[in-house]
């Protein structure tokens, strides 16, 4: 395989082009993320959704987070819970056993589990059932806003809540959700989800138009846990979404966003009445393929029952067009044995967007850093 480091075939850097996140050109590289150069990380203790509340019926579900697989089940009152998929005496997937008053039963020799991890049963052993040895790592759970949130880290309390989706209940909105696997690390799915310019070449036609770009002004603000982009001076987009937004034109504001661990958010507004959300709950599966759940919430001057027969088929026309790029991104980054990327000022939010995995990743969020904001144009 071609070394990327090596490689007289590794693109050369380009010099007019400039990278957003790092201010002082000259400091060293920042350290390498962790599985070489592929842009992998693992999120301790943070919550991700990892199903709908409708796909956690009365049995067991095998979902996997991170790497991680757990068996997802309900309590006796309904509440969900997660153990390691992993039964503690010979590690038979609970998973493919039965929910059974609440519990999870292995299928090979019958021991219990519930909620927590405890082992309530194991059949035929006379004396106490319950011993610490027996327990399964649980994870914390939450069901909220529709969905099966997991804490990352298993066995402690945790130390924050799950992100709440804003619009679900607002009057005169309507809401769609649609899952879609993704086959890219998390940060190459969020900065898909979050770039500019792409969509009106990878999606020409379907959500910027073909027609001549218009010069836009950017400003982009960070916090601690999150960054945005704001976007003013955009006419309405020339697309077929763009027109359902306001068949008469405008302009429009658009803001996108990424808030750690998981939520990458498009919002746009134009005029007071028009208003759409798409907020898309990112969740690693592994290393190289990310699920995400798209919560598409709007108001808009057209009925949203009208709209809804329209709009998802073409969301989810553009959600294919970006899993089939980030499948050739990911074949490609992994053929050449890592990623090696070369970004201008345009790339908003990729870089922002690294940082803040890598550092939530290395548990280096600072909550006392200062908001930092920069102007940027480009043509779109
Ligand atoms: S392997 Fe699960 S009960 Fe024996
Ligand atoms: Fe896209």
């Amino acid at each position: 395989m071609n070394d990327p480091k090596t490689s007289p075939l590794a693109p050369a850097p380009d010099p007019a082009a400039s990278d957003p996140a790092a201010p002082d050109p000259a400091a060293p590289e920042p350290a390498a993320p962790p599985f070489a150069q592929t842009s992998v990380v693992y999120l301790p203790r943070q919550w991700f959704a990892v199903c709908s509340s409708r796909e956690l019926g009365k049995g067991a579900k095998a979902i996997t987070l991170q790497g991680v697989r757990m068996a997802l089940f309900r309590g006796e009152d309904g509440t969900p819970g997660a153990l390691l998929d992993r039964c503690s005496h010979r590690n038979v997937p609970l998973s493919a056993g039965r929910v059974v008053d609440g519990e999870v039963e292995c299928g090979y020799h019958g021991w219990r589990f519930n909620t927590s991890g405890t082992c309530t049963r194991v059949p035929g052993l006379c004396r106490s059932h319950g011993a610490d040895s027996r327990r399964a790592p649980s994870f914390a759970c939450r069901e909220q806003d529709g969905f099966i949130w997991v804490w990352s880290t298993p066995n402690e309390p945790p130390s924050t809540e799950p992100f709440r989706l804003p619009m679900l209940d607002a009057p005169g909105y309507t809401t769609v959700r649609r899952s879609v696997d993704f086959p890219g690390t998390m940060q190459a799915t969020v900065e898909n989800a979050l770039d500019v310019p792409h969509t009106a070449f990878l999606h020409r036609g379907l959500f910027r138009g073909a027609g001549e770009p218009n010069r836009i002004s950017v400003r982009v603000t960070r916090t601690a846990t999150s960054v945005e982009a704001e976007y003013t001076g955009e006419p309405r987009p020339e697309g077929l979404v763009g027109r359902m937004l306001s068949p008469s034109g405008g302009v429009v504001s658009h803001w996108d966003r990424f808030v750690l661990p998981c939520v990458a958010q498009v919002e746009y507004r134009l005029g007071e009445e028009n208003h759409f959300l798409v907020t898309s709950l990112m969740t690693p599966v592994d290393a190289h393929l990310t699920r995400a759940f798209a919560v598409i919430s709007f108001r808009l001057r057209i009925p949203g029952w009208l709209v809804t027969p329209f709009l998802a088929p073409i969301a989810m026309q553009i959600f294919k067009q970006d899993a089939k790029v980030l499948a050739r991104q990911s074949e490609a980054s992994h053929f050449w044995g890592g990623e090696r990327y070369v970004s201008t000022e345009i790339d908003i939010l990729g870089a922002q967007i690294q940082r803040l995995l890598r550092r939530a990743a290395d548990g280096r969020l600072a909550p006392d850093d200062k908001p930092w904001t920069k102007q940027v144009q480009l043509d779109a």
